[in-house]
């Protein structure tokens, strides 16, 4: 396919969020042509610079909505910048209450919310307090890096159980889960939902039997659903915690407005307890040790959660449009069961084995596409042969980074014996 990407050049006066005072208003999602991004001070651009297309860090590449610069450019422009007040806190606590129940029918008592830095932190703080050094820790893979270190580095033990593949999507196989912890006697069930990196949305059949699960092994589940409100058209998303008291009762829920408002710098995310005997358990750790909260990160997440929704719709669209794109695409140069369609998230996972490369996958194309993806290995030993990318950018900037991509392998295959 032969795609013609056009860029408009840098334009200094559009690049950064403001120019001090000046608002983004207008919801633009093309608005940083490839020069803005490659000027962008944060990782997933920076790293990269002009040496490569950067699609791999989970950031996206569009403005914030208006609702949210127009918040932190009001405390800046008054330099209310001191301790946050806990009426802050209380606040997006009844927000994020809200919210759960408004989008997603999960019912959360704002008194059992805790607003920590960031979910990572969270789910280390989780396993602290809910399992005892070496006990099993059992997650889905592959699976988003930071569970593996989170559990080794609190010293339990991993116990993972590789997602099956349907004819269509990834699926949980609730037998071999079973099994697994019943032999290892897990303790907590870490659970991404929507789930990096397959972007699957578990259905309620899964989510019943992974609760099955949970209680005959009266095991806590830990759900890390910073995805949820990246739900795409053609999918719905159901909380682990809204399939009934009893789920919520052994479960925590993570959340964040850090992914689908695309402000993770700004560190700010809830656990909500569905006990107040689980978050006694997680409030064990000292406030001050756990760490606070910026005033900044708190009056962001309040703004997106509160009044961003329109703007979250037109990026969802966007994204399903991109979604689009790429799985037509890959099935395309890849081959029909190259990809299964994400429900959720701006995460393509991509099945490359059939090209054979001498290298991984996301090593080869570093070098010959000049495009960084997430290397599949990152998520566990069946993510070899496989990249992640994200599709959470301007649409000229995906479309040459999937065309470099095929004709780096296009070329690749010419020149082969
Ligand atoms: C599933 C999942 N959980 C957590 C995070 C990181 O969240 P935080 O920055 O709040 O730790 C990400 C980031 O990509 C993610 O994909």
């Amino acid at each position: 396919m032969a795609y013609e990407p056009t860029f408009t050049s840098g334009d200094p006066d559009r690049s950064g969020l403001f120019a001090w005072g000046r608002l983004i208003v207008a919801q633009d999602f093309e608005r940083y042509s490839r020069a803005d991004l490659e000027r962008r001070t944060g990782v997933k651009w920076h790293r990269e610079g002009a040496a490569a297309l950067a699609a791999w860090v989970a950031d996206m590449d569009f403005p914030i909505a208006s609702e949210i610069a127009s918040a932190m450019t009001d405390l800046i422009g008054s330099g209310d910048l001191g301790y946050p007040d806990p009426g802050l806190d209380q606040s997006l606590r009844t927000a994020f209450a809200r919210r759960a129940a408004d989008r997603h029918d999960l019912l959360v008592d704002p008194g059992l919310v805790v607003v920590v830095s960031d979910v990572v932190q969270a789910i280390y703080l989780c396993l602290l307090a809910f399992t005892e050094p070496g006990e099993g820790v059992v997650f889905l893979t592959p699976s988003y890096p930071p569970f593996f270190s989170a559990v080794q580095e609190t010293g339990r033990t991993p116990v993972t159980c590789e997602l099956s593949l349907g004819p269509e999507r990834f699926e949980v196989d609730l037998d071999r889960l079973r099994e697994q912890v019943r032999v290892s006697r897990a303790r907590l069930l870490l659970l991404c939902n929507p789930h990096n990196p397959t972007g699957r949305n578990f259905d309620r059949s899964e989510l019943e039997g992974l609760y099955e699960i949970a209680e005959t092994f009266d095991m806590v589940v830990v759900n890390d659903e910073i995805h949820a409100d990246l739900t795409l058209r053609g999918s719905a998303h159901l909380p682990f915690g809204a399939l009934g008291r009893e789920a919520m009762a052994r479960s925590v829920t993570l959340s964040s407005a850090s992914k689908a408002f695309n402000l993770a710098g700004l560190r700010c995310a809830v656990a909500a307890f569905g006990s107040e005997q689980l978050r006694e358990r997680f409030s064990q750790f000292p406030a001050h040790a756990r760490g606070s909260v910026s005033v900044l990160g708190m009056v962001a997440a309040l703004a997106a959660w509160e009044k961003g929704n329109a703007w979250l719709d037109g990026a969802l669209q966007v994204l399903a449009d991109h979604r689009d794109l790429v799985v037509s695409a890959a099935r395309e140069h890849l081959g029909p069961s190259a990809m299964c369609c994400p429900q959720a998230t701006y995460l393509a996972w991509l099945d490359m084995r059939s090209c054979r490369l001498p290298d991984e996958p996301a090593a080869w194309l570093r070098e010959h596409a000049r495009v960084a993806l997430s290397p599949g290995a990152d998520f566990g030993p069946s993510g070899s042969g496989h990249v992640r990318l994200n599709f959470a950018t301007p649409r000229p900037v995906l479309v040459e980074l999937l065309d470099r991509m095929w004709s780096a392998l296009e070329t690749r295959t010419v020149g082969d014996p």
